[in-house]
């Protein structure tokens, strides 16, 4: 049992030191240096980069953002200004003393191979390989559907970077614990569970999809049930630890992934509606939890809920 001056949120998993168990989601602020220095300044244990491509990209026309009943539908795209322009960020960041994890995503084996060097020198604490964006399926490598290209392009980005990767999945997939498994033995050091889920909106009087994409992903309070089934399948599957992502508004939310089996979350869509402060609330909320039901350690609320 630990008293409240005691209890600390600081974790070691995947080869990082964190000072607390929350980022922010890839793809939320996290375009630019200034954007993700207030996430860490918030209380965030490391900041996410949007993910990043081999080169620039566009992303898709508008609208790419839509609210739908229980949370936001986003077709993006994959905007980005590409690996080599944000390198310089990644560097002004770590100046500073940010931890940063870089997301990125890309085509062939050896574009991933080249951005994990390349994101690596620029000083990232850890890569997020994005295999899972449900809005370019087709166009770029997003293959998390397929457990022989997650092992393969995984095992190909541990031998390019020295750091640790995580590897974000997607819950539009028939069974996730394989494509995990296949993560864990291509190398990866930790899984994100989950991007978010395909879904669509139609406007009834334009008779029209809203999306400029058609299709786009779901995030917001009703992805969670979603990822916490997934991060309570895949942590009875693997060994490395789980970041949770989906829903996180507050710090019941965390708890809940915390006792599902993630030793982590990320927070996206409460970011965007509701500012930074959800970091800080989240770990206050969360130390506020273990003093209440004298708990020592995080570690001791991960996979709480497997246990008789
Ligand atoms: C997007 O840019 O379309 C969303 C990113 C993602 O889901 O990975």
């Amino acid at each position: 049992m630990g008293k409240l001056t005691e209890l600390s949120l600081v974790v070691e998993f995947a080869g990082l030191r964190l000072r607390s168990r929350t980022m922010n989601a890839s793809g939320v602020l996290g375009m630019s240096a200034p954007l993700l220095r207030r996430v860490y300044e918030s209380g965030a244990g490391a900041a996410v980069t949007k993910s990043l491509g081999p080169t620039g990209r566009p992303g898709h026309s508008n609208p790419t953002v839509v609210e739908v009943e229980g949370g936001v539908l986003n077709a993006m795209g994959l905007p980005n200004p590409g690996v080599g322009y944000f390198a310089d960020e990644v560097r002004e960041l770590k100046r500073e003393g940010i931890t940063v994890v870089s997301s990125f995503f890309a085509s062939t084996l050896k574009e991933f191979s080249e951005s994990a060097r390349a994101l690596s020198e620029a000083g990232s604490d850890a890569l997020e390989l994005n295999l899972s964006c449900p809005n370019v399926e087709g166009e770029v490598g997003m293959c998390a559907a397929d457990a022989a290209s997650v092992e393969r392009v995984t095992a190909a980005v541990k031998a390019a970077s020295d750091k640790p990767v995580f590897v974000k999945l997607s819950p539009n997939v028939t069974d996730i614990v394989q494509i995990a498994v296949a993560a864990e033995k291509g190398g990866a050091d930790a899984i994100t569970a989950t991007n978010t889920l395909k879904a669509m909106a139609i406007d009834a009087d334009f008779r029209r999809p809203v999306l400029a994409n058609v299709t786009g992903g779901l995030s917001g309070p009703a992805l969670k049930p979603v990822s916490l089934r997934c991060v309570w399948e895949i942590f009875d599957a693997v060994e490395i630890p789980i970041i949770g992502c989906g829903g996180v508004s507050g710090w019941r939310d965390a708890v809940e992934y915390l006792l599902a089996g993630a030793s982590a979350v990320q927070i996206g869509a409460a970011v965007r509606d509701g500012g930074f402060e959800v970091f800080g609330e989240v770990n206050a909320g969360v130390l506020e939890y273990m003093r209440r039901n004298s708990y020592g350690s995080v570690a001791e609320i991960v996979g709480g809920a497997h246990r008789e």
